[in-house]
């Protein structure tokens, strides 16, 4: 080891030496390490292997530190319930950073910080940041290790929290060492939670700190993320890379990434179809991933439920793959009534995070069951009745649970290869406007929607336009570069798509509401019916009605059968007011001009198009 770093000690263990693999890789590897290890000071140093003796090995540790709680077996069995601290329960968009050289290449839309002062910034909190704690050393692959499409990392990281999500999340191994050793290129990323332990210090059951940087460097393919233990900031696969970092990869390789669920959905003829769908945090992926259908015949496989990497292949279709492993999802509204699928899913091993702990040592959040229990501990550890006026569980409470255990998850969800898209999805939360359905004219229209995509807070008040965010391809946190860069990347991947192989484009909207303030479509697993039809269009078995903004389901198209919408309400999820939508193309036109002329001439095109169909309508 070089000078520096505290010699390896504790008593002699099972797992955590470095793997003796020889390759041309292997040195860089080592030697990256070594810095970050001189940099960073930590007592020991942990080769994770992936197995799964390690795991619960690592998992037991956390128990013994009083960093997770281990729920009852009998309900709950190999599952954990971890209590982050109260400051660290989501993720830090304003603490979050890309480092391009030139500013111009993170655009108005991210954080932009110079990466020389940046990486001096990191040197300076990085230093010493480890003391006292075990540096893992995690190797990970996004996508099937050696598939065409994965991609690999490592991250080093003093969270064992961390490691064991990521284990989930990821593809963690030794195989992927002989990658790197065999000289794949990886990405490196850095991880710690800031909270160096003195000789003798108890540990907390959260570290943290409160001085937070998410940090992406684009043009070295690194990422550095300080101060924070919670998921999307600590498990670097993830946003950070499988998004940030793999936009800026895929814009220079020619493919996308994307914040996507995928899915496969086979009709009553045993035909199967792939779709893609990015809708915006919170807006329902997780759900759709996991449809059941309401209409009799139609099956959903799940693909994946946040993340998507698409590739245009040498058949003119576009490819797709889910990087991840596992499903970082949402707990509050997770129920019977909502995703069933989720609720089987999660029948064991499972890492949640900032939910409720019932008596009975399993746990529970809003919207788990219609009545909750009489008594809980919330998610921050203090007694909870339902009188106590607040929720039991973080509303950003999360589960982390392996993909595999998904009882409807497709049997070759893992192929290396991926999927070939039929549909592609936009969707927002939006009460107003947007009709359940419609359909893009062609691929610059359906990149014309995607950039368009926004979300009511819903705070708003009902029945009233509420306040828009904008958030294009439902992508505004994660596009590691120049958004309307990106913008131009969608439109010269269509490019390398053969016309009549492309996936086909829509924009949905589950969320429109009545004047009175309420739901106008069932959604949910009625959502079936709109993808039944939009299969029906990819088909060409139906004609569609042309509108101003795109092609319109005819009345009699969508299948109804069993479910009661008021014909007022068809027509109201339906209506498209060229008032209100030429407002829109204002708001449209103000988001753009932030990009100072950068936002690629088709699109304008798209928006004069538009508003010239909007004033003839
Ligand atoms: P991230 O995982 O944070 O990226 O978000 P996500 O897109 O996976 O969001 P998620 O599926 O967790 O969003 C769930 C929210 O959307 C809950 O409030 C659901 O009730 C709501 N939701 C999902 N599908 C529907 C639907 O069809 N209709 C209505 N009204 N609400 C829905
Ligand atoms: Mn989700
Ligand atoms: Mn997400």
């Amino acid at each position: 080891a070089s000078g520096g770093i505290a010699p390896i000690t504790g008593p002699a263990e099972a797992h955590g030496a470095r793997p003796s693999i020889a390759g041309k890789g292997m040195a860089a590897l080592e030697r990256w390490v070594e810095e970050i290890a001189a940099l960073t000071q930590p007592a020991r140093i942990h080769w994770v292997d992936g197995s799964r003796a390690e795991n619960e090995a690592l998992l037991k540790e956390q128990v013994d530190e009083g960093k997770l709680i281990k729920l009852n077996p009998e309900w709950r069995p190999g599952s954990y319930l971890a209590r982050s601290h109260p400051s660290d329960v989501a993720r830090t968009e304003g603490r979050t950073f890309i480092a391009s050289e030139l500013e111009i290449d993170a655009g108005p839309t991210n954080n932009w910080a110079d990466p020389v002062e940046m990486r001096e910034t990191m040197h300076r909190v990085f230093a010493g940041s480890m003391r006292g704690r075990t540096m893992y050393v995690v190797p990970f692959s996004m996508g099937p290790v050696g598939g065409p499409l994965s991609h690999i990392g490592v991250q080093v990281t003093d969270s064992a929290y961390a490691v064991a999500s990521i284990g989930i999340m990821t593809r963690v191994g030794t195989d992927v060492v002989r990658e790197i050793a065999d000289g794949a290129h990886w990405v490196k990323t850095v991880h710690s939670v800031g909270a160096p332990l003195a000789q003798g210090e108890q540990d907390v059951a959260w570290p943290c700190n409160d001085e937070k940087y998410i940090v992406h460097f684009p043009d070295t393919l690194e990422v550095w993320s300080y101060g924070s233990g919670y998921g999307g900031n600590a498990i670097l696969a993830k946003k950070c890379f499988a998004l940030r970092i793999a936009s800026v990869i895929g814009r220079d390789e020619g493919w996308l990434a994307e914040h996507m669920l995928l899915i496969r959905v086979v009709s009553p003829e045993g035909k199967a179809y792939h779709l893609a769908a990015a809708f915006p945090s919170a807006c329902g992926k997780t759900n759709l991933a996991m449809l059941r259908p309401t209409i009799p015949g139609w099956r959903v496989e799940t693909l994946g439920d946040d993340i998507a990497w698409l590739r245009p292949g040498q058949d003119g279709r576009l490819w797709a793959i889910n990087p991840e492993a596992g499903f970082f999802g949402v707990a509050p509204g997770t129920g019977e009534s909502t995703n069933v699928t989720a609720v089987e899913t999660l029948w064991g091993n499972t890492i949640f995070t900032n939910v409720a702990l019932r008596p009975d040592g399993d746990v529970w959040w809003e919207g788990l069951t219609d009545d909750p229990p009489a008594e809980l501990t919330d998610w921050e550890g203090n007694p909870w009745t339902p009188a106590s006026g607040r929720p039991a569980a973080h509303p950003n409470s999360r589960f982390t649970v392996s993909a595999a255990q998904c009882p409807q998850i497709a049997s070759d969800w893992d192929a290396p290869e991926g999927v070939p898209l039929d549909a592609i999805l936009f969707g927002g939360r939006r009460a107003t406007n947007v009709p359940l359905v419609v359909e893009a004219t062609d691929w610059a229209h359906g990149v014309f929607i995607g950039s368009n995509i926004s979300s009511e807070r819903t705070a708003a008040a009902e029945g009233t336009v509420g306040e828009l965010r904008r958030d294009p391809f439902a992508m505004l946190p994660f596009c590691g570069y120049n958004m309307a860069d990106y913008f131009g990347h969608w439109l010269a991947v269509g490019q390398r798509l053969r016309f009549d192989r492309a996936p086909r484009i829509f924009q949905v909207n589950w969320f429109r509401k009545g004047t009175d303030g309420r739901f106008l479509w069932p959604g949910f697993g009625d959502n079936s019916r709109v993808i039944d039809w939009i299969i029906r269009r990819v088909e060409g078995k139906v004609p569609a009605v042309d509108s101003p903004i795109g092609r319109l389901p005819r009345a009699e198209d969508l299948n109804l059968d069993g479910i009661d919408v008021p014909p007022a309400d068809l027509d109201e999820l339906f209506a498209v007011d060229p008032e209100l939508w030429l407002s829109e193309t204002d708001l449209t036109e103000q988001f753009y001009s932030t990009f100072e002329g950068r936002v690629p001439a088709a699109l304008y095109a798209e928006l004069a198009a538009l508003r010239y169909r909007l004033k003839r309508a």
